[in-house]
């Protein structure tokens, strides 16, 4: 969603602004905008749409700037138009503020502010806080931004620039990333590591409620009673290259071939001398064979990574497991005792009903353990154990490896599980672990020919609507291939368990539809293999994902998508990648933006 970027020091802010705004577009945004300190005060250019479009605005500007903000908005509060863009200045023009977040009390605030005199030029929320920085402002601007973060309930990532105070930013934050670099060339400061990277690998994560001073010579830190703190310092260890296509024509295919890696990456020293080793579940053995209940909690793919990992520790641990949204969790009464595990996964971190669901778990009594692929992301602070998935950064919009690391790491967490209830022997563990292992080699061989996949979409391309039917852990991979489809394509697409599909959704079945099954071999293969039938009757046109060497299903469906044998638990690993690359190719077809989706964002920070 919304990007925050500042830089003050040596060399002329306006590029850097701009570059830096571009590195997080892939966030998701409908219009950007900067301010630049110079000697006539505040420079503010805003334009809806892309960066590319504020760039060219900004050609005709001087390049004598040192000190600026910068900001991609991703509509909240007023409609994506140039004046409720950020950078927004208070009624003098003298500060200016770029916001991230959500301010609760921003009605009650601007009547009060509006009563004060202050006039309004925007629908947003976050024009309060120009307003409130104003009206506290005497000279010291990190003094006045702390006055007006006291007045603020709600979430915000801030970075603030006052035309009286040359070469300062002051940034804070309260349930909003903000991180902060120190380079050659001066201070940095932005919502996401991958806008800072390039200043230095030494990035320090700002803690909630606590102030930056930026000035080309170094960055202070304070809390919010003025006392100096030392923030934590995070080692970036990733590729910077990462934010760059690798030679693929777009990130989404670059990061569907970088699955066969996060598998491998993920595994990584997982089995010592024989034994499985999760050390930072942050929880003994003593507790670990306590827990008499698992809720898993996550939103869009990394829930559909939840419902995979239900059926896993259902299956091996038997212990019961829930896997709900986090969006409703959060606002339910869910039985919670001192004995139930909460699973959070996240890929960003920074969800916000994650994070919600997160504290509402705690303040019940439960151990929660993060699943994310972000260290130091507020949801690996606010867990007691946090397992990374080592996926690396994910620019496209639409998850893809991320998921892949989320599946295998909660199958990790599964078998732990199993393993300290007794109901898994080490031998079982070391047996499943090589066959994990392996996926990555079937992985590979999926992505090395991808000829029945590309044949499947072209006769899928000019459809309406498609269904994803499968049973047990198909019926779970078919909402991810259904999502993947829907917001790459814009093919309205739905998943529904196979044995469902006659008590209803049937009736939408008409001379062509397309009905992806997901027919492996499994336990219940004779069963999918009636419900394709039952489609097909009705005049479907069926795309069957099948296990190699299965000749019999060529009988029941128009495209067959082999995948390599694999016992069914770890089958969501391979018969998600060519539902990928199925949506994907689509997607292409329909001539859409596959990293960029309409009206998505990459991280959804806002309820
Ligand atoms: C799926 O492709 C989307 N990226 C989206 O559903 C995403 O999984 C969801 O918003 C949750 O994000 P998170 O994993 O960062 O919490």
């Amino acid at each position: 969603m919304c990007g925050i970027v500042g830089y003050t020091g040596e060399k002329p802010a306006k590029d850097l602004l701009i570059q830096n705004l571009k590195s997080l577009e892939y966030r998701g945004y409908d219009s950007a905008g900067i301010a630049l300190q110079d000697a006539d005060g505040l420079t503010v250019l805003r334009r809806v749409g892309k960066v590319d479009g504020l760039a060219a605005a900004a050609e005709h500007l001087e390049d004598a700037s040192t000190c600026g903000i910068g900001h991609t908005r991703w509509a909240t509060h007023g409609a994506p138009s140039e004046r409720n863009a950020h950078p927004i200045c208070d009624c003098s023009g003298k500060i200016a503020v770029v916001h991230n977040g959500i301010i609760e009390n921003y009605q009650e605030l601007r009547q009060e502010l509006q009563a004060n005199g202050h006039t309004f030029k925007t629908d947003t929320d976050t024009e309060v806080i120009a307003h409130l920085i104003e009206e506290a402002y005497e000279g010291n601007l990190y003094e006045a931004v702390r006055q007006a973060c006291l007045r603020l309930v709600g979430s915000y990532g801030l970075a603030v620039v006052c035309a009286q105070e040359p070469g300062r930013i002051v940034a804070t934050r309260k349930g909003s990333p903000i991180v902060l670099a120190h380079g050659e060339d001066g201070s940095y400061v932005a919502s996401d590591i991958i806008a800072v990277i390039k200043a230095s690998r030494d990035v320090a994560i700002l803690d909630d409620e606590n102030y930056a001073i930026l000035e080309p010579s170094g960055i202070t830190y304070k809390d919010a009673n003025g006392k100096d703190v030392t923030p934590h310092i995070m080692h970036v260890d990733w590729d910077v290259d990462v934010a760059e296509k690798g030679g693929y024509p777009d990130f989404m295919l670059k990061e569907i071939h970088e699955q066969p890696r996060v598998i491998r990456d993920t595994l990584a020293g997982r089995m010592v001398n024989g034994h499985l080793s999760i050390e930072e579940l942050g929880m003994t053995l003593d507790e670990l064979q306590t827990i008499d209940r698992v809720y898993i909690i996550a939103c869009g793919t990394s829930y559909h990574a939840g419902l995979i990992a239900r059926e896993l520790i259902e299956s091996w641990a038997r212990i019961p497991t829930v896997a709900e949204a986090a969006s409703e969790f959060r606002y339910r009464n869910p039985v919670i005792t001192p004995s139930t595990l909460v699973v959070a996964i996240s890929q960003s971190g920074e969800t916000a009903d994650t994070l919600a669901a997160i504290r509402l778990a705690r303040i019940k009594g439960a151990k929660v353990l993060g699943i994310t692929n972000v260290v130091g992301s507020p949801v690996a602070r606010e867990s007691d154990g946090v397992i990374y998935t080592k996926a690396n950064k994910e620019i496209a919009v639409a998850s893809t490896k991320s998921f892949l690391g989320q599946i295998v790491s909660l199958t990790l967490l599964a078998m732990e599980l199993a393993q300290s209830k007794g109901k898994l022997t080490t031998a079982q563990i070391r047996v499943l672990f090589h066959e994990l292992a392996d996926t990555a080699n079937q992985v590979e061989k999926i992505l090395s020919d991808t000829t029945a996949i590309d044949e499947a979409a072209q006769a899928t391309k000019d459809a309406h609507d498609a269904f994803f039917i499968g049973r047990g852990m198909g019926a779970q991979v078919c909402r991810e291939g259904a999502l993947k489809l829907k917001e790459i394509s814009y093919l309205h697409a739905e998943a529904y368990p196979a044995g469902e599909m006659k008590h209803g959704p049937i009736a939408l079945i008409h001379e062509g539809f397309p009905v992806i099954a997901v027919a492996t071999k499994s336990p219940t293969y004779d069963k999918m293999l009636s419900n394709i039938e039952e489609s097909r009757a009705r005049g479907a046109m069926v795309i069957a994902i099948a296990t190699e060497g299965d000749e019999e299903i060529k009988k029941y469906a128009d495209h067959v998508i082999y995948i390599p044998r694999v016992r069914d638990a770890f089958m969501p690993i391979t018969a998600t990648v060519p539902m990928q690359l199925f949506a994907r190719s689509i997607a292409i077809a329909r001539h859409c933006d596959v990293d960029k989706p309409r009206n998505l964002a990459k991280s959804v920070t806002v309820e």
